[in-house]
């Protein structure tokens, strides 16, 4: 069965509006967890415009399933990785003026410098996942240079504008997934993902686990809304 590991950065993106002390993330994945989710996801940008340094700290104390750290391939975030000891580090690209994570990670173009990235990481004891988009000469290079795990960037199927678009970028994710597994490399699927496009992939036993975020945290504030106000209400009356 499918597993889901949710992402809970956009919790502290909505702290850190405030540069206050909630929401807090930490509380959030044990939500999450309690829930069912079998994983908690948070991506230390460089920026550490969402997660802060303490939050992934206290993380690793607290998640009882796996604790899943998004990262850029760079030496702060490797030093980083080798003190907290996730039980997942994902390599992302990540260029401080975008919003989100924009497409995989180009291994293929970056292969000598990765090959020697990841192996520092395994030295550290850490098991990696590269992100990347479903072609074949990026799933190859992941191999290659050492992945246990490939996330596929699934962004260009979440943002399809019409059915046969989307189950055309469907069938390459499958066609991904499925060389990936080929390979002896697992296999995950995150970006984008929402309540109505993940229905698609539901009873295919190609994509392992699914990492989600924004689209859980925006449906936990609507879903939330009335019960906060009626409390408000109370308290006021
Ligand atoms: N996977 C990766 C590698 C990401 O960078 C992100 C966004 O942080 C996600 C999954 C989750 O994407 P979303 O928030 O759109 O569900």
């Amino acid at each position: 069965m499918a597993k889901l590991e949710v992402n809970v950065d956009h919790v502290a993106t909505v702290r850190q509006a405030r540069l206050g002390r909630e929401p807090d993330p930490v509380t959030a994945a044990a939500l999450a967890e309690l829930a069912g989710a079998e994983g908690i996801i948070v991506h230390l940008r460089e920026d550490r415009r969402h997660i802060q340094d303490r939050d992934l700290r206290i993380l690793r104390r607290t998640v009882q399933t796996r604790l899943n750290l998004e990262m850029a391939a760079t030496p702060e975030m490797l030093a980083m990785a080798a003190e907290v000891k996730p039980d997942l580090v994902t390599l992302v690209p990540e260029k401080r003026e975008e919003l989100t994570t924009e497409g995989g990670l180009d291994v293929a173009g970056q292969k000598e410098f990765l090959q020697d990235y990841v192996r520092r990481l395994k030295e550290a004891g850490l098991t990696v996942s590269l992100f990347v988009d479903p072609d074949p000469r990026q799933l190859d290079a992941a191999k290659g240079v050492g992945a246990a795990w490939v996330e596929l960037h699934t962004g260009d199927y979440a943002e399809a504008t019409s059915e046969a678009e989307a189950q055309r970028l469907f069938d390459q994710l499958l066609d991904g997934a499925r060389h990936a597994r080929s390979l002896g490399l697992r296999v995950k699927c995150g970006h984008g993902l929402n309540y109505t496009n993940i229905k698609r992939f539901r009873g295919r036993p190609e994509f392992e686990e699914f990492s989600i975020g924004h689209s859980i945290i925006s449906r936990a504030v609507l879903v939330g809304m009335e019960r906060a106000v009626r409390e408000m209400v109370a308290l006021i009356s």
